[in-house]
């Protein structure tokens, strides 16, 4: 008995050892994403020696072949890095531009009236992909493994197939139409122009093959030659105005990350072309004005919604592409701004944003786009938001390519006041012009206290802003990663004038004052948003990490040797 005792003492305590060894700190990584077989490429690529940056290619080109609804080859995104040895942060801006050839009336009639869907549905919508530069450019400059290894799980999945999951059912379903009126598309991503059955396997060899040529000759397999000649004339012969030079033309832009200071916490986001890091930040100036962190109950909401507002507003009239218009960023990240934006805030009443500046109104309808979070063995960190705007972006997919390509256009201001299909409203700093990139909601960031790192950030349309605000004011509460992925949704973007809120986001009493404040309020339906998020205590150097659940996501906490 003593024996056997003294036995099981010793393998408790071996085990112990090895469970203290496999989960040392430094040893960690963690990877969150929208799909389980994302992560998992993620986590295979660190294990081959990879480090975050090379799992951000790997989970990027997995995400293009087994999330096809959500981001891809003929789409674009924000990956924004830290680079820990080099105590650096950069924005990898690879969002499409618009066509050389694009010009600022190319959706309306000749009455001046929108043409409907011209710039949603078809090759018509398509911006200049940027997906495949940043992957290089990523593998290349930021990476130890070389393209070709860190695209391998892409290529296995694109030949081999994957298993649909009801995320993919329902998105098919909601572009049905559009997709049945492309034979490409439809033979790819649908059954016998349906939506194909639970657990189907979709096989995308041309999209495998597109990919190899990819990781044989880095982005000139994608802009030039084979897959280039094919793009240019499948989008021309169906309505669509890219060319060659386009292709050859298109490089991703390095960017210095928009760094703001919110009480002791700092927040690391994007600059233009995306909105999102203007957006957060003024909201942050505009909460600590009004000493949000001391507020309860519905004047905490009141705060929240009113700063929503304004950011919105100023989004609206301001924000844009800014290597081809001014964008005031230094003024509109300013605390003097902050203070003016506040000066008719009433601390009873809702203000009613045609009181603000008369604009026009819409709804806002269900979309996709995707986003990955990772932190690396190293401490390297990856944030990471993908798009191809409406989920399965144009609907279109280049003959012999496999490459669906995104409807990003519809980012632009068709028509000056005219909302696009998440109902935002642009004016002239948005307005399409040759090679312009589109302006973006999409916010991938890192918040960091003194004692914690995390990474951020959710697909969601015009609502991916105001997600990645209350997901960091929750984290400087303390929040756990689950408890910032469940987080229910909350919502103003100045128009439409209305309050969206998931419903375990008010309760009953907060309902009732806030609808005697004048607010209307409008609740969302369930599963908007996807956030993933990993955190990294500083002191103990644990890991934490998050998926969706309105998502099909998965996340994962590892041991890798580094
Ligand atoms: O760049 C943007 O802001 C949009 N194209 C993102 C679209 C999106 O997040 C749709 N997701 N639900």
């Amino acid at each position: 008995m003593r024996h056997y005792l003294q036995s099981v003492f010793a393998c408790a305590l071996l085990l112990s050892l090895l469970s203290c060894a496999s989960t040392r700190p430094e040893s960690q990584a963690a990877i969150a994403s929208a799909h389980p077989l994302a992560t998992q490429a993620g986590i295979e690529i660190l294990q081959q020696g990879g480090n975050a940056f090379d799992a951000a290619v790997a989970v990027s080109a997995v995400l293009a072949v087994v999330e096809p609804s959500s981001s891809g080859l003929g789409g674009g995104g924000f990956w924004l890095l830290h680079l820990e040895k080099q105590g650096r942060d950069v924005v990898i801006d690879g969002r499409e531009r618009a066509p050389l050839a694009a010009t600022r009336d190319m959706y309306l009639d000749a009455q001046g009236e929108v043409i409907p869907r011209a710039s949603i549905d078809g090759p018509l919508s398509a911006g200049i992909p940027g997906e495949p530069a940043a992957l290089a450019h990523l593998a290349r400059h930021y990476g130890r493994l070389p393209l070709s290894q860190s695209l391998r799980p892409a290529i296995r999945y694109a030949r081999a197939g994957f298993e649909i999951d009801e995320h993919y059912r329902r998105l098919a379903q909601f572009r049905l139409d559009a997709l049945s009126a492309d034979e490409g598309a439809a033979s790819i991503f649908l059954k016998d122009y349906e939506v194909p059955a639970l657990h189907e396997r979709i096989v995308q060899a041309d999209l495998a093959r597109t990919l190899e040529l990819i990781a044989q000759h880095g982005a000139d397999g994608f802009y030039r030659g084979e897959v280039a000649d094919k793009l240019v004339k499948a989008v021309r012969e169906h309505g669509g105005i890219w060319s060659a030079q386009d292709l050859t033309d298109y490089r991703i832009i390095e960017r210095e990350p928009l760094v703001t200071q919110y009480r002791d916490m700092r927040i690391t986001s994007v600059l233009p072309p995306s909105s999102g890091g203007v957006a957060i930040a003024q909201m942050l100036h505009m909460l600590e004005d009004l000493d949000y962190q001391n507020l309860k109950g519905t004047p905490r909401l009141h705060a929240l919604i009113e700063v929503m507002r304004r950011a919105y507003r100023d989004r609206a009239e301001f924000l844009g592409d800014s290597d081809y218009v001014d964008v005031p960023v230094k003024q509109l990240i300013s605390k003097k701004h902050a203070r003016n934006l506040l000066q008719d805030f009433d601390p009873q009443m809702a203000t009613p944003s045609s009181e603000l500046r008369s604009v026009f109104i819409d709804a806002t309808r269900a979309a996709d786009t995707t986003h990955f979070s990772i932190i690396d063995q190293y401490g390297n960190r990856v944030a990471a938001t993908l798009s191809i705007n409406y989920p399965f972006g144009s609907c279109f997919v280049a003959t012999g390519t496999g490459v669906l390509l995104n409807d990003e256009m519809d980012d632009f201001s068709v028509r000056s006041g005219t909302p696009n299909a998440y109902g935002l409203v642009g004016a002239e700093a948005n307005a399409i012009a040759p090679g312009k990139r589109m302006l973006s909601s999409m916010s991938p960031a890192f918040v960091e206290t003194e004692h914690r790192v995390a990474a951020l950030g959710t697909p969601g349309g015009s609502r991916i802003i105001t997600m990645v605000l209350r997901a960091i004011l929750d984290f400087y509460q303390g929040a756990s990663a689950q408890h910032m992925v469940d987080l229910p949704r909350l919502h103003h973007q100045y128009l439409p004038d209305k309050v969206y809120y998931e419903p375990d986001a008010l309760s009953a009493d907060q309902l009732t004052e806030l609808n005697a404040m004048h607010y209307e309020l409008k609740q969302l339906d369930p599963g908007f948003g996807n956030m993933q998020v990993v955190i990294k205590d500083k002191t103990t150097g644990a890991l934490d990490a998050a998926s969706d659940a309105r998502g099909a996501g998965e996340s994962s906490v590892l041991s890798v040797t580094p």
